[in-house]
């Protein structure tokens, strides 16, 4: 089965920069690279859309210093990567509640969001500032509204229309969802979209986390047998 769509929970970097005596920030900085190769590699095989866990609703609660910082290299990523990922044919979106970073941040993810490659190989969505519960509430408050206009009726309301409220509508579920760093959780990361994702977690601190690796684990995800609630046989049956 082909992959349409993987998401990454980049998690580790603190801890790869701890073990290096070093501040918490050399270990996001060293991430970035990581991300950059993931986003080659990806575009390589052939993934049609990649999305990427960078900053949750809950990150807003660490010290602040370390926020600013990802902040400065959030910003500094997006100017310095954008024109190679225009090269590789790499179309960036951002999900997430984008109204609470600062102006400047904003109209940066707007700008890079308006450049689109000449050739489409890879959407990648950036997730920043994202919850899968507030996707879940800002979905249901714009169909609330197209309910109370009488634009739908609450009959009309089935899975395929809900999921069209969601981020990441146009764009197919998550086949397998990665997670580095060595926790097993989603910390409310995509939760509408996993809901049949094959999830890989990787013992691997996310700076360390190489193509080899996510080589490695795509063709893992080639041997799961993907039942969808039908028996081994029948899956069999339908591949024939
Ligand atoms: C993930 O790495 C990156 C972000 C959350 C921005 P962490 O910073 O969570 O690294 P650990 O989990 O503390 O090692
Ligand atoms: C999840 O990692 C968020 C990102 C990778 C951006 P965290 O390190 O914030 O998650 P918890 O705190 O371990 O659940
Ligand atoms: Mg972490």
């Amino acid at each position: 089965m082909t992959i349409k769509h993987i998401a990454i929970i980049m998690d580790g970097n603190g801890r790869w920069a701890t073990l290096r005596k070093r501040p918490r920030t050399f270990g996001h900085q060293a991430g970035v690279k990581t991300v950059r190769s993931t986003i080659k590699t990806c575009v390589e095989q052939g993934v049609p859309n990649l999305t990427l866990f960078a900053f949750s609703s809950e990150n807003w609660s660490r010290p602040v210093k370390e926020v600013q910082k990802l902040m400065d290299l959030f910003m500094r990523s997006l100017s310095k990567e954008t024109p190679e990922l225009l090269k590789q044919g790499v179309q960036q979106n951002f999900i997430g509640n984008l109204s609470r970073f600062s102006p400047k941040l904003q109209q940066k993810m707007k700008n890079v969001a308006a450049m689109r490659p000449e050739k489409l190989n890879m959407n990648l969505n950036i997730a920043v500032n994202y919850g899968g519960k507030w996707d879940v509430i800002q979905a249901a408050r714009k169909l609330g509204q197209d309910l109370s206009s009488k634009k739908i009726t609450a009959d009309e309301v089935s899975e395929g229309v809900f999921n069209n409220y969601m981020s990441l509508a146009d764009q197919p579920a998550v086949d397998l969802l990665i997670r580095t760093g060595g926790e097993h959780r989603i910390s409310n990361f995509l939760l509408w979209q996993i809901a049949y994702a094959e999830i890989f977690f990787e013992d691997v601190l996310w700076p360390d986390f190489n193509p080899e690796e996510l080589i490695r684990v795509m063709d893992q995800f080639h041997s799961r047998e993907r039942r969808f609630g039908k028996t081994s046989e029948q899956v069999n049956l339908d591949a024939n």
